[in-house]
């Protein structure tokens, strides 16, 4: 198949169109949501190719665009997820090599994707969210002009997609292909300042995955287990009489008698039909849908059988640019969940999930996990781009919403006031920061710098002085989802051990703090004085209203601790007791992780901060639940929403709420890149220009090895321990220079060969260095020293504790 090469031009919302004559069409053959999926076709002579003609398309909807019969491209879900009403996609393609001298003839297949399928879940599902038309705009131009272009003259007729949807999969019947276009276009109105060139690389198909095993279950359907949970679809060869029907449905778990339990995809079908035309065999894949999956669940009606089947993973996330390894395969298998999590939920928005009635923007995740996305992939362009939605879904009064794109500001009736919670609007300001610190991106703070602001002020309009007040009810004005699923309390909105004021005023503090550095690095002096007088105003009325003069917080548990030891909120005098009473919390829950969604990634850097290396690596590598380890002994092979989500039975923890494919809580991996490998970038000379090196030896792990392919060149650190001798091998970029700042407690320190007398700042140059020293205790005692520890956590296990 000849290719036509995608390429991307930068233009922002609001320039010229970059379509001289195309105008919006919509196809007469379209039924409306739900209806069987329209094309819109023209049949345009060229009188010579000159080499340089160039397709540029976008649609209301998404569109596959086929010249002469051969796909053009091969981007996926275009034209992308973007505040619609505010901004929309468009490609460009060099199609020069798919035209001909004389008649040619263009198709483009439109659908109902997230434009206008079910978006949001069962109770409220939202259709029809940007409009109820799908429609295309296209022109092919070259040198000379404009060779076709979208207008009423083109026709339209249906493609043998009889039904798609993002949640509810596709229904394709192969009878129907060759369908004639017997129906005429109508030009609709169409605001061209919207368009914007895609801003980010397109989904893309990624390699595939071969089954592992395959089944019967009791109805005689064959289950296939792809042995990886991912986002994506089953791509299928199928041979049999026209007419039969293959079913497949879809599953992240088995049911433990033998089938499969997607009954966590709540509403969202997830399913997809293919009906055989016959004759041979028949290649197919879906088009304008995905599914998270492990296991597919095909049932054939009539005489048919697959030859063969593979799940293709799909997925944004397509530039890999770190990796972690250590001695412990079930560390190294939650860093590979991490990635495939990633992968799954970076598809054209950084979702919380790829599988249920949601699939959404949702801003709290994205938040905690932006830094262990930069260190895994290329997510650059990825996040500017959705930052873009952020700001284009903000309200009036400064507030963000909990999504975006967000559906319910197009049609609110079923979710009032979807917008505000700390913590997750927070993702204006922390993720922009994420950004320069990773990438250096100075513009990014500059488009975003006005949302943080008006997003700092709406929390502060929500103080009291300046605590943070927080109603209970969803959609209250200031809700927040405070401390999401710690690991106590009910599902619902669970009730957990900190306090939503408490986590909602810390994250005013970090959001005015960010904003105000932000405004810094852009010499914006008023707006940075008047952020940096907020953040002192909140740290003040904070170390009031939530520190006792004993040094305990008011909220007595770990999330609260981790949070503001790592923010630095708790006064110099107070912060010993306050280490005291954060391990005391840490003892409670048997030294097992006790924080949510908020509270997970501050935890081990916390404990590392107040010098208890040994009881973050504790917390870090116990294997029970709640914990890590735990979900990847129980087998996941991405990371989990719930700690719990399958319990040690083996069955789900509930239906209503259970993703398997969550990334939040592998946030930990930033971690194990910052801390345990011991690199990080610096905000004050970002993208890796200047490197941190300050590792955290465990010395149960044996060695680590990591790397992270920064803008500017590889960065590279690796530890191995015998004994107690340690050496640590890193690798800067050669235009960059490292700062390595070790342990006191680490002795004899070198540095490529010359001793160092004093263990704190040394300054490393670029290129490769090896730095060895000698650790307080040997592995085999630090390991003893763990041992008990986790035997702590046991004993906290089996006197039944754990609520
Ligand atoms: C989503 C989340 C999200 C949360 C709000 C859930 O339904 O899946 O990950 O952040 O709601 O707390």
């Amino acid at each position: 198949m000849k290719k036509a090469l995608a390429r991307c031009r930068t233009r922002s919302a609001g320039t010229a169109s970059p379509f001289a004559r195309a105008r919006m069409i919509h196809p007469a053959a379209d039924a409306g949501v739900g209806s069987p999926a329209p094309f819109v076709r023209q049949i345009f002579a060229v009188a010579a190719i000159e080499g340089e003609e160039k397709l540029t398309v976008t649609a209301l909807g998404l569109y596959r665009c086929f010249i002469n019969g051969v796909r053009v491209g091969a981007d996926l879900l275009t034209p992308g997820w973007t505040c619609y009403d505010k901004r929309l996609s468009f490609q460009t393609y060099d199609v020069a090599s798919l035209l001909k001298a004389g008649d040619n003839v263009i198709d483009i297949w439109l659908a109902d994707g997230w434009y206008r399928s079910q978006l949001m879940w069962g109770a409220d599902p939202i259709f029809n969210c940007w409009g109820d038309k799908l429609a295309a705009l296209a022109e092919i131009s070259n040198r000379s002009g404009v060779v076709v272009a979208t207008d009423s003259f083109w026709q339209s007729g249906l493609t043998p997609i009889r039904k798609s949807g993002i949640y509810l999969g596709e229904v394709y019947d192969a009878r129907e292909e060759g369908a004639p276009a017997d129906k005429g276009c109508s030009v609709i109105a169409f605001d061209p300042t919207v368009l914007v060139a895609h801003e980010s690389n397109a989904v893309r198909e990624l390699v595939p995955l071969a089954e592992v095993r395959s089944w019967r279950d009791a109805e005689g359907r064959t289950i296939y287990d792809f042995g990886q949970n991912a986002a994506g679809y089953a791509s299928l060869v199928a041979t049999g009489e026209p007419g039969a029907r293959l079913t497949i449905d879809h599953a992240e778990i088995l049911d433990g008698d033998g089938g499969i339990d997607n009954a966590n995809m709540r509403t969202a079908a997830a399913r997809i039909e293919y009906v055989l035309k016959g004759g041979g065999d028949e290649a197919y894949r879906p088009h304008f849908t995905f599914q998270g999956f492990r296991y597919a669940r095909v049932a054939i009606a009539g005489d048919a059988r697959i030859v063969s089947i593979a799940s293709v993973p799909i997925s944004s996330a397509i530039r890999p640019r770190g990796a972690f390894v250590s001695g412990n395969a079930l560390v190294n298998r939650l860093v590979e969940n991490t990635a495939w999590s990633l992968r799954s939920n970076f598809i054209e928005v950084p979702t919380d999930c790829p599988q249920r009635d949601e699939r959404l923007g949702w801003t709290g995740d994205a938040q905690v996990f932006a830094p262990t996305a930069c260190y895994l992939n290329d997510s650059h362009a990825f996040l500017r781009k959705w930052l873009r939605d952020v700001i284009a879904d903000q309200r009036a009064d400064g507030a963000i919403s909990y999504v975006s794109p967000d559906p319910t500001r197009m049609q609110p009736q079923g979710f009032p006031g979807f917008f505000g919670s700390a913590g997750w609007g927070d993702a204006i300001c922390v993720i922009p920061w994420v950004l320069w610190t990773h990438y250096g991106d100075r513009v990014v703070l500059k488009e975003t710098l006005p949302a943080m602001v008006r997003w700092v002020d709406f929390l502060w309009s929500i103080s009291d002085g300046p605590i943070v007040s927080t109603p209970r009810t969803i959609g209250a004005r200031g809700f927040t989802f405070g401390d999401w699923l710690q690991p106590s309390g009910t599902s619902e909105k669970p009730l957990p051990t900190t306090g939503d004021d408490f986590v909602a005023t810390v994250y005013l503090f970090i959001s005015a703090s960010l904003a105000a550095r932000a405004a810094e690095v852009l010499g914006d002096k008023r707006v940075a004085a008047r952020m940096r007088q907020r953040a002192g105003t909140v740290r003040t009325a904070f170390q009031r209203e939530f520190i006792a003069s004993s040094g305990r917080l008011v909220y007595d548990d770990q999330t609260s601790y981790a949070l503001s030891i790592l923010h630095d909120l708790i006064p110099a005098t107070l912060l010993p007791a306050a280490a005291r009473y954060f391990k005391e919390a840490v003892a409670r829950t048997g030294n097992r992780i006790g924080t949510g969604f908020l509270g997970t990634p501050a935890l081990l850097p916390a404990l590392v901060k107040i010098g208890e290396p040994a009881l973050a690596a504790t917390v870090f590598l116990q294997e029970g639940a709640p914990g890590w380890l735990y979900q990847v002994k129980s087998g996941a092979t991405t990371i989990w929403e719930r700690w719990d989500a399958l319990l040690p039975n083996g069955r789900a923890f509930s239906s209503g709420m259970n993703s398997f494919n969550h990334y939040a809580y592998g946030a930990v991996c930033e971690w194990l890149f910052q801390s345990v490998a011991g690199f990080r970038p610096d905000a004050d000379e970002p993208a890796f220009r200047h490197v941190f090196f300050e590792p955290t030896i465990i010395a149960e792990l044996g060695s680590v090895s990591a790397h992270h392919d920064s803008i500017v060149g590889r960065v590279e650190a690796a530890w191995r321990v015998k004994g107690a001798n340690v050496i640590y091998d890193v690798t800067l970029p050669a235009d960059s220079r490292g700062t390595l700042i070790l342990s006191p407690s680490y002795a004899d320190v070198a540095v490529d060969g010359k001793r160092r007398r004093r263990a704190d700042r040394l300054p490393l140059g670029g290129g490769r260095h090896r730095i060895t020293f000698r650790l307080s205790q040997t592995a085999a005692a630090s390991r003893a020293e763990r041992q008990r520890l986790t035997n702590v956590s046991s004993t906290w296990r089996s006197e039944g504790r754990d609520g």
